[in-house]
């Protein structure tokens, strides 16, 4: 009895792994990006380092921004192999801290002539255990929001001289899970309010808020700003999560039911290749089309403006940094 049990809720769990990778929206555009110059933080694996790849393939320079140089300079040699490109570039970066980031950007601000596509890809899963970094912020939060806000604001000036740009946000579906977002307690120092999943949703809520503020604010100076999800995709984030539900369940159900890294890389593609100019600004995007799945809480304009202040105060953006 069980057996068939078992074998019915597999039957079931392959069927809708099939019908959800079917209807995965693919790229269309066939731009080249000859000529252009691709930022990608946490390229070195999953969809990442797939959209690297492609980018790469139409001609760009790439640059892998990356925590793990050996395991980035594999990836950036292997896509070179794969692509006949000979302008696949790694940089380290660690985008929890405020102090790598700023390492990074004055390196690469001192080395690059132009910055026509950054994406801000690298992102963790909410830890077990509420983490500090060495700024005192909560990991989470830093990696996928804190840092990525730090780094486009330090950018920004290069992203301008080369218009028309693109920003490309990942964020998640799951930001839907934020019922209210409390801007004194970005940073979890409320008791008792920290929880793996909570502060994943926050980070990628703030994904969009900041998304939508930077494409406001950079509207007219020809640098399109856009987030997306990519949906549920079979990468190693999950196994690199220490959390139960992330690191147990999901990790062994995605290859079953998610997207392949390939196809979860399809919309980071046409928003930093397709050939529209100007480029459609402020809008979140599924599954390489307009979605209107983003919660009311992260398209509310006031919330983007105080969530990019108290961003500003606990990075500490200094006025030499600010580029807008
Ligand atoms: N997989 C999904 O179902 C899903 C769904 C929605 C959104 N997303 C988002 O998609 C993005 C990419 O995730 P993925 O699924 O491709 O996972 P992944 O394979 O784990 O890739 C994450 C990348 O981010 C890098 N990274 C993590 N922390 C970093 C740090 N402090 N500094 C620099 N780089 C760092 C990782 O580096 P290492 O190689 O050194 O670990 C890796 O290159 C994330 O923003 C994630 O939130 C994923
Ligand atoms: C973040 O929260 C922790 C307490 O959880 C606190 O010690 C730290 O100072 C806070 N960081 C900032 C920048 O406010
Ligand atoms: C909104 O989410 C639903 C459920 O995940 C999905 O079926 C639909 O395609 C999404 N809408 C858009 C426009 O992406």
């Amino acid at each position: 009895m069980f057996v068939f049990v078992i074998m019915g809720m597999s039957t079931i769990a392959i069927s809708l792994g099939l019908v959800y990778r079917r209807r995965s929206g693919r790229a269309t555009t066939t731009a080249s990006l000859k000529g252009k110059t691709v930022l990608i933080t946490g390229a070195s694996s999953g969809i990442g380092r797939e959209a690297a790849k492609d980018l790469a393939q139409r001609g760009a320079r790439v640059i892998l921004a990356c925590r793990n140089l050996q395991k980035a300079s594999q990836v950036a040699s292997d896509i070179e192999e794969a692509t006949g490109s000979k302008s696949v570039v790694v940089m380290k970066v660690d985008t929890s801290s405020l102090a790598s980031v700023r390492e990074f950007a004055a390196k690469f601000l001192a080395k690059e002539r132009r910055l026509d596509v950054l994406v801000l890809n690298a992102g963790i899963g909410g830890r077990q255990k509420k983490t500090l970094t060495s700024d005192n912020l909560e990991l989470t939060m830093a990696t996928n929001h804190f840092g990525h806000f730090l780094l486009t604001n330090l950018l920004l000036g290069l992203l301008k001289a080369s218009q028309p740009s693109r920003v490309v946000v990942v964020s998640c579906m799951i930001h839907s899970n934020v019922q209210t977002l409390d801007i004194e307690n970005l940073n979890f120092t409320k008791e008792g309010t920290y929880w793996p999943v909570q502060a994943y949703a926050q980070s990628k809520a703030c994904n969009i808020l900041f998304t939508r503020y930077l494409a406001n604010l950079l509207k007219d100076y020809g640098v399109a700003v856009n987030s997306m999800c990519p949906g549920f995709v079979s990468s190693d984030i999950f196994a690199k999560s220490e959390s139960f539900i992330a690191g147990y369940v999901y990790n062994y159900l995605a290859p079953i039911l998610a997207k392949t890294v390939e196809q979860g890389a399809q919309t980071i593609i046409q928003l930093a290749a397709s050939d529209e100019n100007p480029a459609p600004t402020g809008g979140f995007y599924e599954d390489c089309r307009v979605s209107d799945n983003a919660t009311n809480l992260v398209l509310d304009e006031g919330l983007a403006k105080k969530v990019w202040e108290a961003s500003e105060s606990l990075v500490g953006l200094q006025p030499e940094e600010q580029h807008y």
